[in-house]
């Protein structure tokens, strides 16, 4: 035996996530493999190789468990030519199906919710016994707490960094105050913590996760009071953060996107709907007026910011004059990004049990809203050419000799030059606008 094989520890063994949904359940498909890096687990892209599967999902909209039930399905084979391949399913459909999905899949070993993954190491070490382990509890102890630091590993220019989950809000379509929990925000100190570690490992740029981040409460000055303290993190260039609801946009947060110079001019804050009555129907607590009002406000505070938004199509009892509203709220207030979904029946809310607007009308509400919206991204992209930008570039692009990274207003900003690496932050004179994606000249 060589010197180097005595030496060589048991192979590593390979994890493969696929993650769906938003990205909170990316931070958390990180902090997963890095707690199974415990137990001696490297990740990997190629699921065929992997010694575990885990399915981190989303539940936010229809056929969610459907979707993963026929995932699961197509993992059959791997499984069936490799039987110690241990499978596992995480994230909301897991919290909301729980022990259901080991009775109709029994193939699959291990089923966590979004609360309990700090606990996957004891799980996998069942799961290794032979045993199969669920765990969609609630639990006390604060995961994060029992979570190890962040890796040291080299990383990329961008990071998410998640401080606050759950939802007390309630509104009638969202199933999140129910696979997500209450709301809860984590102490700032460990925030600060986990952002010097990734500063560490060479982030430039740092977006704060919540549910409803800006609800988030573990800094006597709130969202506001943390951001002004990751302002002071050396080597931390840019602060982000998402989603928000309008409701708790405090002044401290609004004055913040005028005076913090690290904080990005770009924010996405969800509307849903632009009539008074659908708005009261989906329990969002405020009117299309003091939407606005709370826009100007923003906007005084920082006029170039780039506004982004979520909008439900079709809503139980959405007239074609209520459509309109929606219509005339985003012709108002000008989005530079938006999403935009048809309500989707979640069973267990309250809007589940409402008369629901039939499907053809939402999909033909859909597409106009869409090409407004569309519409409007793309005038807002043109008005970037000839305008010079800060990009943080992030990786290579398709073409040799290009770069790819984003701007403040978080546009994908390509150029062709050889002369910036991966983390530089440079001026960009933008020259074209494309699809979804600027082209520019680095100054
Ligand atoms: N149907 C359609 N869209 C939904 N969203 C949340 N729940 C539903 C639903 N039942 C959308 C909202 C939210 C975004 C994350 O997903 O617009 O802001
Ligand atoms: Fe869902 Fe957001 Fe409403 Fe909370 S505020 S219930 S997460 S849509």
């Amino acid at each position: 035996m060589s010197d180097s094989d005595s030496n060589a520890g048991p192979p590593p063994k390979k994890l493969f996530i696929k993650t769906y949904g938003c990205q909170m359940n990316v931070y958390d498909s990180e902090r997963m493999a890095e707690s199974l890096g415990t137990q001696g687990y490297v990740t990997t892209d190629v699921a065929a190789d992997a010694d575990m599967i885990l399915l981190n999902t989303c539940h936010i909209r229809e056929k969610a468990a459907e979707k993963m039930y026929s995932e699961l399905g197509r993992l059959k084979p791997l499984k069936a030519d490799k039987p110690d391949l241990k499978i596992g399913v995480a994230g909301c459909v897991a919290q909301a199906e729980g022990a259901e999905i080991i009775r109709r899949q029994p193939m699959v070993d291990l089923v966590v919710g979004p609360q309990s993954y700090h606990r996957l190491p004891a799980m996998e070490q069942a799961v290794a016994r032979g045993e199969k382990a669920l765990d969609t509890d609630f639990p006390e102890d604060d995961k994060f707490d029992t979570l190890k630091s962040r890796s040291k590993a080299k990383r990329g220019p961008t990071a998410f960094l998640t401080v606050q989950e759950g939802c007390d809000k309630f509104c009638a379509f969202c199933v999140v105050p129910y696979t997500r929990g209450a709301e809860f925000s984590r102490p700032a100190d460990r925030i600060i913590r986990e952002a010097h570690e990734l500063v560490e490992a060479g982030v430039r740029e740092i977006t704060l996760l919540g549910q409803n981040v800006n609800a988030y409460h573990g800094h006597a000055g709130g969202l506001a009071g943390l951001i002004w303290d990751l302002d002071k993190v050396d080597g931390l260039k840019r602060i982000r953060f998402t989603t928000s609801h309008p409701n708790d946009m405090d002044d401290a947060l609004i004055d913040a996107h005028g005076t913090c110079d690290k904080l990005m001019p770009y924010l996405h804050l969800p509307v849903q709907s632009g009539s008074d009555k659908v708005l009261k129907a989906m329990n969002r607590k405020h009117t299309r007026d003091q939407y606005f009002a709370l826009i100007e406000r923003i906007r005084a505070a920082r006029p170039d910011l780039l506004l982004s938004g979520d909008f439900i199509v079709g809503f139980p009892g959405e007239t074609e004059a209520d459509f309109e509203d929606t219509m005339d709220l985003v012709r108002t207030v000008g989005y530079g990004q938006a999403y935009s979904f048809k309500y989707s029946t979640r069973p267990g809310t309250p809007a589940a049990e409402r008369a629901q607007v039939d499907e053809d009308v939402k999909l033909e509400r859909l597409h106009r809203l869409q090409a407004l919206l569309g519409d409007q991204q793309r005038a807002i992209q043109a008005s970037m050419i000839g305008r010079t930008v800060k990009v943080l570039f992030e990786k290579k692009g398709r073409e040799s000799g290009q770069m790819i990274g984003k701007s403040e207003y978080l546009h994908a900003v390509f150029a062709d030059t050889t002369d910036v690496a991966i983390g530089d932050l440079r001026k960009v004179k933008i020259v074209k606008s494309e699809s979804n994606s600027l082209g520019g000249e680095i100054c």
